[in-house]
């Protein structure tokens, strides 16, 4: 038996599935392994692949003590397939079959759903890594770019837990499946990404930072609902996921946090009070504030469409058969069923944004996507406190649902921040003083000098609190030049 808390390091593949045991599931692994790695070399972080990073690995699953720290080729990084530890006893926790034993095997009338959800979520984690390529060569700091490559390194193990999924349950289909993850690519013409978000470019640092923050905070939802999910192994391998992905959210939240103090700190030393003097603030070498709402605009927006449609009879499916559940579902007190139950929907209705009761169950992706808001909105406060703290006079908002939307019912309508609805007319008018220019863009692109001397920050962004693994401010977290 393999041992559930400690990963065993025997085989290439690390692990706690007791893939030692398992030959058939181990071989495909190892065949998918090459592809995996020369998709590494290809769409992985550009350059640095030599350079000695500081990154934490995974050892155990035990919440207590799970990581190691050390200096780690990226190429050699032991990507690992690593599950929660069993719960005894667990049940299905929702849906048509609640209070049914939870599933070992993918059960055979939900397998092509189940592997959809699978390989969705699975096509999100290359993605991402596919758009941060470029963003070490341009790095704040070297603590910056270990966070980078931290990040990175983890999307490609939550690849791996997908496909380890695809290839144990699925047979042929799986293994397909997981070769296609290795194909697509963000942004492609012919084979884009599934989802709209993770075929956007991230240019720059302020976009990673709030990608992190946005984009990998729907990837959360998402996992704490497949989290809840009745098929056992998926479960248990999200549960997983979501230890990597607090770090995910951390480096997100603190770096839009120091651009923040850094632009209000320069602001407050130049004497400058209004904070609209965009080229005034732009001229002390940091992010003017208004350039930071319209960022968190556009990514704010792009990520509720990654919520989909508002009235989904898919999420009524994959609740029902037990597959996907709520946000923290097994908190939620009531009967789990959902089958009388009704959820406000924020729908258009004869042009104006109107509040409907919907069938509770085709309204969870509309609930998923409240909860995210909500989660979203708490850490904007968390900003707003450093500029209330610095006596900036500015504070920073989730624009309204309806704001740019590609997906759902707003899709079909323009509206301001504050949820007006516009005419093209004046969405062409307006579309300016919300979402970056390339003005803007430029802007920011300007400033994005790499810093590479350990415990030294680029002009636009404050240094953190503490460092990773506690280490002192000037600790070398990538050694780049390394032979
Ligand atoms: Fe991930
Ligand atoms: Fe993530």
């Amino acid at each position: 038996m393999s041992d559930v808390v400690n990963v065993d390091y025997s085989t290439r593949i690390p692990n706690n599935v007791g893939l030692t045991e398992d030959r058939q599931v181990l071989r495909a692994l190892e065949g998918w392994h090459p592809g995996y790695l020369s998709w590494w070399k290809d769409m992985g972080p550009e350059g640095f692949q030599e350079s000695l990073v500081y990154l934490r690995t995974a050892i155990s699953v035990d919440t207590q003590g799970w990581a190691k720290f050390d200096y780690v080729r990226m190429p050699d990084y032991r990507w690992g397939v690593l599950l929660a530890p069993r719960e005894e006893g667990r049940k299905v926790n929702f849906g048509a079959h609640l209070g049914e034993p939870a599933w070992q095997e993918a059960p055979g009338e939900y397998r092509a759903m189940l592997r959809r959800l699978i390989v969705i979520q699975g096509d999100t984690e290359p993605a991402s890594v596919e758009q941060q390529r470029h963003l070490g060569k341009t790095a704040p700091s070297l603590y910056d770019m270990r966070n980078l490559f931290q990040v990175n390194v983890e999307e490609g193990r939550h690849l791996w837990a997908m496909v380890y999924l695809l290839h144990k349950y699925f047979g042929r289909d799986g293994r397909e499946e997981a070769d296609q993850l290795l194909q697509r690519r963000s942004g492609d013409k012919d084979k884009p990404r599934m989802l709209g978000a993770f075929n956007e470019a991230t240019p720059d640092w302020l976009s990673f930072f709030m990608f992190t923050f946005f984009t990998d905070r729907d990837g959360k939802m998402q996992l704490e609902s497949l989290a809840q999910s009745g098929f056992d192994p998926l479960s248990r391998t999200c549960r997983f996921m979501l230890t990597e992905e607090a770090h995910h959210m951390f480096v997100g939240e603190s770096g839009v946090g120091r651009v923040i103090e850094r632009t209000a700190q320069a602001m407050r030393a130049a004497g400058v009070e209004d904070p609209g003097e965009t080229a005034r603030v732009r001229a002390l070498g940091v992010i003017d504030l208004p350039t930071l709402q319209k960022k968190l605009n556009l990514h704010y927006s792009l990520s509720l469409d990654l919520f989909g449609s508002e009235v989904s009879t898919n999420s009524a499916n994959f609740f029902n058969s037990g597959l996907k559940g709520r946000f923290r579902e097994s908190k939620i007190a009531d009967d789990h069923r959902l089958t009388d139950a009704t959820y406000p929907v924020l729908k258009l209705v004869d042009g104006a944004i109107t509040l409907v009761d919907e069938p509770a169950l085709t309204a969870l992706n509309m609930r998923l996507r409240d909860d995210y808001t909500q989660d979203c909105a708490k850490g904007v406060e968390r900003w707003n406190r450093i500029l209330e703290k610095s006596g900036v006079a500015f504070r920073l908002r989730l624009p309204h649902v309806a704001f740019n939307r590609a997906i759902g019912q707003f899709s079909r309508a323009h509206a301001d921040p504050d949820g007006q609805i516009l005419s093209d007319a004046q969405w062409a008018q307006a579309r300016g003083a919300h979402l970056p220019s390339t003005e803007d863009g430029d802007f920011i692109a300007s400033l994005m000098a790499a810093e590479t001397r350990p415990g030294r920050f680029a002009s636009w962004i404050a240094s953190p609190k503490a460092g990773i693994d506690n280490k002192p401010g000037d600790f070398e977290y990538v050694k780049i030049e390394n032979s």
